[in-house]
This record gives C-alpha cells, sequence and structure tokens, in this order.
C-alpha cells in the first residue's frame, strides 16, 4: 500500500526531518499530521542545513507535494515566514506545491501569551512549553471554540471571530493573570493580511489524500515531536497537546482507515528530553556533557525551536517496546550513531525495577509514574572507530553492529537504516 508513517519513539528531536527528507525521494506526498511550529526538524544537504517547523521536510525535493493536515495547529506568521526562507533557497512554494488543510486550527498572539503566562505560574509543576501557543490553540479546539484555516476565506466573518477569541484572551489575561491587554485592531489587521496570503493554499486536503491513495500515489506522514509526548499515550501531564502516535495520522489527515506499509520509528541512539518530566535513564556530568555536546556543533543537543539545553541518557529498551506496541512499529530508524563513537562501553536499559526491588519488562501501568523506577541496563562494549564515513554495513566495526542487532532484540522491531552523522547521504542500509 501507498501509505508510510514515520513516528518518533521519544521524546522527539530523534532526527525525524533528515529521515522523511531520505524517505521524501520515494514519496509523492509528504503530510504532517500533527502538533504546529514546536516541532523542529533538521535536514542537512551538503553544506545547507533547513530547519523546517510546519513545512513537511520532504519539500526539499522538487517533487513532492506538502500537505498540512486538519490535525495541526497553525501560527500564521511561522508558516509565511518558512514559506520565505525556503524560497531564498531556490526552493519553489506554491498552491501547486503546498497544500493546507481548511480544518486545521489557527494559534493566534493570544495563545502564545497564554501559554508563556501560564508556564509562568506552575512553579514545580513547569511543563516546559516551547513557547509556542500549542496547548491553549488545542484547548480552543476542543472546547468548540477555535479558529480554523476555513475562516480565513470569509474576511468579515473572520475579522468578527477574530476580535470575539482576542476579547475572551483579554478577559482572561486580565482576571487569571492580572496582564495588560493584548491590541485587538493591530492583531486583526495582521491576521486579515496573513488570510489574504495563505487563502490561496487552503483546501481539503483529506480529499485530495484519498483521490492520491486511491490512484497509487506514495504518501508519507511525518510525526512531529515524540510518542512519549503523546497527548494519550505520553508521560502524561508532560506532554505536548497532540496525538503524536502513528494511530494520528487517520484523524489527523483525514483519511480513512488503510492499510499502511511501513510504520517507521524514528530513534536516537541514546535518549533525550527537552521540557520538564520523568526521564529514567537520564545523566548527569561528564557523560551527560559527553552526549549533549557543547553546542559547538549544529547536532549538538540543543533544541532546534527553543536552543534549551536537552536532558540526555542512555537508550531506554523498556520505553522503545512500549513505543513499538503503541504505534505496531514495523521498522526503525537509528539516528546519532557516530555520537557513541570512543565510549569504553554503553548501556542499554532493558527492565526497571521498583523501589520494593522488583523488576519489570513492562511496567504495570505503562509509562505513568515512571520516576518512581529506575533503570536496569545491559552493558555492551563501544567501539572507538569513526563512523561518519562509513556507508556499508560490513564496514561498521563489530561493537557497532551487535550494539544495533542488540537494539532490535530488545525492542523487537528490526533496525533497516543507521545514521552516521546528520548529512543526507551520512546513511548505513542495515541488513535484515
Ligand atoms: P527532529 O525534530 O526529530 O527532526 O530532530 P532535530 O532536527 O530537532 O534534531 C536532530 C539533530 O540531530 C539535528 O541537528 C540533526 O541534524 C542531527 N542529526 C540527525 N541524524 C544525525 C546523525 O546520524 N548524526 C549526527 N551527528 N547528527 C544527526
Ligand atoms: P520535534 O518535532 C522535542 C516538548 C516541549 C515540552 C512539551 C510540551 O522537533 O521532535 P508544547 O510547546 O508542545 O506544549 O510543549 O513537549 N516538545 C518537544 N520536544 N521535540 C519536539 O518536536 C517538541 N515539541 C514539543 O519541550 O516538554
Ligand atoms: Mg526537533
Amino acid at each position: 500500500m501507498p501509505l508510510k508513517i514515520l513516528v518518533g519513539t521519544q521524546w522527539g528531536d530523534e532526527g525525524k526531518g533528515r529521515i522523511v527528507d531520505l524517505l521524501s525521494a520515494q514519496s509523492d506526498i509528504v503530510a504532517r499530521y500533527n502538533g504546529g511550529d514546536n516541532a523542529g526538524h533538521t535536514v542537512t544537504v551538503g553544506d545547507h542545513t533547513f530547519k523546517l517547523h510546519l513545512i513537511p521536510s520532504g519539500i526539499i525535493h522538487p517533487h513532492t507535494m506538502g500537505i498540512l493536515g486538519n490535525g495541526l495547529v497553525i501560527n500564521p506568521k511561522s508558516l509565511i515566514s518558512e514559506m520565505e526562507m525556503l524560497r531564498e533557497t531556490g526552493i519553489e512554494v506554491s498552491p501547486d506545491r503546498l497544500k493546507i488543510s481548511f480544518a486545521a486550527h489557527l494559534i493566534t498572539p493570544g495563545h502564545i501569551t497564554l501559554d508563556r503566562a501560564r508556564e509562568a505560574t506552575l512553579g514545580k509543576g513547569l511543563i516546559g512549553t516551547t513557547g509556542r501557543g500549542i496547548g491553549p490553540a488545542y484547548t480552543d479546539k476542543v472546547s468548540r471554540k477555535g479558529l480554523r484555516l476555513v475562516d480565513m476565506l470569509d474576511l468579515p466573518l473572520f475579522e468578527e471571530k477574530l476580535r470575539l477569541h482576542l476579547q475572551k484572551v483579554n478577559y482572561d489575561l486580565a482576571f487569571y493573570y492580572q496582564m495588560a491587554p493584548l491590541p485587538e485592531d493591530s492583531i486583526v489587521s495582521e491576521y486579515v493580511e496573513y488570510a489574504r496570503q495563505l487563502q490561496e493554499y487552503i483546501v481539503d486536503t483529506g480529499a485530495l489524500l484519498d483521490i492520491a491513495l486511491h490512484e497509487g500515489k506514495l504518501v508519507l506522514a511525518e510525526g512531529a515531536q515524540g510518542m512519549l509526548l503523546d497527548i494519550d499515550h505520553g508521560s502524561y501531564p508532560f506532554v505536548t497537546s497532540s496525538n503524536v502516535t502513528a494511530t494520528g495520522v487517520f484523524s489527523g489527515l483525514g483519511i480513512g482507515i488503510c492499510p499502511v506499509e511501513n510504520v517507521i520509528g524514528a530513534t536516537k541512539a541514546f535518549q533525550s528530553r527537552v521540557g520538564a518530566g520523568p526521564f529514567p535513564t537520564e545523566l548527569d556530568g561528564e557523560m551527560a556533557e559527553r552526549l549533549r555536546g557543547t553546542g559547538a556543533k549544529p547536532w549538538d543537543e540543543f533544541g532546534t525551536t527553543t536552543g534549551r539545553p536537552r536532558r540526555v541518557g542512555w537508550l531506554d529498551g523498556v520505553l522503545l517496546r512500549y513505543a513499538r506496541r503503541i504505534n505496531g512499529l514495523t521498522d526503525l530508524v537509528l539516528t546519532k550513531m557516530d555520537v557513541l563513537s570512543g565510549l569504553p562501553e554503553i548501556k542499554v536499559c532493558t527492565a526497571y525495577k521498583d523501589k520494593n526491588g522488583e523488576t519489570f519488562a513492562v511496567p504495570p501501568l505503562g509509562i505513568n509514574h515512571l520516576d518512581q523506577y529506575k533503570p536496569v541496563f545491559e552493558i555492551l562494549p563501544g567501539w572507538q572507530e569513526d563512523l561518519t564515513s562509513v556507508r556499508n554495513w560490513d564496514d561498521l566495526p563489530e561493537n557497532t553492529r551487535s550494539y544495533i542487532r542488540f537494539v532490535e532484540q530488545t525492542s523487537g522491531v528490526r533496525v533497516m537504516l543507521a545514521s552516521v552523522g546528520p548529512e543526507r547521504s551520512q546513511v548505513v542500509e542495515v541488513p535484515a
């Protein structure tokens, strides 16, 4: 079947952008189904690095069409500046190549201000959001008072709805946070201008995808975030507000259930997390600095969207098995293998232990109470060789190959590809 799904199996930033770029070579359509500009997907081609927040990473290939599905919350200012950034590098971004669902929701300065104001009051319960207004925009969606892209097609009505929304936000800002109101008139004229610029792109993307799938076109669904941040299946409440998992593809793109060729899990060779929440295999001190890097290299573990240092730790096999179950993973792509070079030994968490010493391969309540478990590690020998110029499985050091096989064994999912650097060509196919 022509549908493939690429989903992050951890807490985001697994290297999804670079994998989507690779898979896009064989895709006709690349479609985002969740989240918004909280995502930051990096693609490196030659010496050019693209950082994409909303537009599907497939857009870099000239033959693909990009779709922003109904499951998204879209900040039109970010979207328009991303369109301009791409055009400046010679990439065509036109209504023929990019389609936006009429049913996607809009993010306004009201959502952004409320997101930041709420975080500022949470103290120890801080989520550590990206501050992009994601939570408040999805809250408006489920409260049935959101603004949608379709509203931008009728400007007088749009203006009316936007004014009502801003008045409600200003009431909440004053009442709950004792904050000054946002300027209604200037936001309205800014948003009316965005509407004029985006109108041509707004269509029924679900209907378009249905036709494409029936014609046998190859569709790739590009997940944002990672499944441990999913609103239903993630480490609640330290999650994002959307359906990140592979099953979210159908509702987030507006297509019926259909066979899926592969559900590919993007997995970093170690674990990272940006923002608050439990993290059983987290490291600190020297080893954390070693995995995170100092920020000197473009791929060091600092957020693509916010620049925040990411928390890092050893690969968590328990959570990877959970990701397999919830997403129905058929394959994994293991990224950043090159970062592990030079370590004497590498740990992988294979089980959890609770405070009474009881060991769990799968904790009784899924990934709830993660902070109550200590990881049980398997220790594997490291390798000293630089991997960045390796392109063939047989040229990988034996211990690297054993590490990859160990990940397959622990997760129960085959690894199809391992990446050894951020550049498009820095990948090694893994034989079955
Ligand atoms: P995404 O959100 O899942 O698309 O991931 P990000 O782009 O936020 O973060 C992944 C980072 O790792 C980016 O800087 C990528 O360029 C980089 N990267 C991806 N794969 C590799 C790899 O195999 N090796 C190294 N060194 N960097 C990689
Ligand atoms: P990509 O697609 C990593 C995290 C935030 C925070 C939580 C909620 O690049 O992998 P939000 O702003 O969504 O309300 O924040 O989710 N988060 C991400 N972490 N990568 C991402 O996207 C993320 N998008 C959101 O740090 O902990
Ligand atoms: Mg990212």
